[in-house]
């Protein structure tokens, strides 16, 4: 873990152990976790704009594991932290995560029950990615709504939920958001889009609407994580010319005033 380097992933510096415990050494992430920061917003949910911002740093963070065949297999509002402008994302959390060839399918039980893929709790063989994947399917799907995607009353109700059950789609949700969503909530793992694709999909396209309701420092970032990733994307985020010039890696905040934060939607929450 020492060799992962991606400015979405919280960086691990150093690690040794006593006969007791091991000690892991790592870059501070001090504005708390993701979880807490929607559970203060109005309904616990955000607006598609921010949700988009923020969810993507994400999945550029899950582009560059997947790359070099790790996959996290906890990907979870607690485990992504923000920094204190609550506009930089960190994955954290690394205790599930293995290094072993996409092909290698694994038949490990593990995870968080609401993020878990169908392959996972029907206790069948997988292959990583897709279980990941999934899990960033819940995620997203959480900040728009407010809840998780399928509910049991217990584990087992749960785990027949997210068999067999269609995905509830609230209508406040933009059409290309829920085209996404059905893509990723494919229940065959084989059918839902790699990562790279995700990357891709025209719902994080960043339209020039959403551009003039992000600040420089945002386009900028949003930019530099496309030009690391090594994806051609056929262009950049559309910034003024003066925005794009900044090509910072610290990052401003939204500007507030005009970009839709306060969550219109009625849409009552039930977890978390
Ligand atoms: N790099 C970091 N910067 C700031 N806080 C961190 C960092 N890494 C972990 N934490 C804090 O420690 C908590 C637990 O860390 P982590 O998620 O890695 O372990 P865990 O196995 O999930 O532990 P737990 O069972 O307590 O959730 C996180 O929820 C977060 O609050
Ligand atoms: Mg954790």
């Amino acid at each position: 873990m020492e060799k992962i380097d991606h400015e979405c992933l919280a960086k691990l510096y150093e690690a040794f152990e006593s006969h007791k415990q091991v000690f892991l050494i790592m870059e501070y992430v001090n504005g708390g976790s993701l979880h807490g920061y929607l559970k203060g917003k109005p309904n616990r949910q955000m607006a598609e704009i921010e949700a988009k911002f923020l969810w993507q740093q994400v999945v550029f963070g899950i582009h560059y594991l997947h790359q070099r065949n790790v996959t996290h297999r906890d990907i979870k509002l607690e485990n992504i932290l923000l920094d204190e402008t609550r506009t930089r994302v960190k994955l954290i959390d690394f205790g599930f995560s293995t290094c072993i060839p996409h092909e290698k399918k694994v038949k490990i039980f593990c995870g968080t029950p609401s993020y878990m893929a169908p392959e996972i709790v029907s206790k069948i063989e997988y292959s990583g990615p897709p279980a990941d994947i999934w899990a960033l399917g819940v995620l997203l799907y959480a900040l728009l709504c407010g809840r998780f995607p399928f509910k049991g009353a217990n584990d087992k109700e749960l785990y027949q939920n997210i068999c067999k059950q269609d995905l509830p789609l609230p209508d406040h949700i933009s059409r290309q958001a829920r085209a996404l969503l059905q893509k990723i909530f494919h229940k065959n793992p084989d059918k839902r889009p790699p990562i790279k694709e995700i990357l891709r999909d025209p719902w994080l396209q960043f339209s020039p609407r959403d551009n003039e309701m992000m600040s420089p420092k945002s386009l900028s970032l949003i930019n530099h994580l496309k030009h690391i990733s090594g994806i051609n994307f056929g262009g950049q985020v559309h910034g003024s010319q003066s925005q794009n010039k900044q090509m910072s890696k610290t990052m401003g905040s939204f500007n507030r005033t005009t970009s839709g934060f306060q969550n219109q939607s009625a849409e009552p929450s039930v977890d978390f």
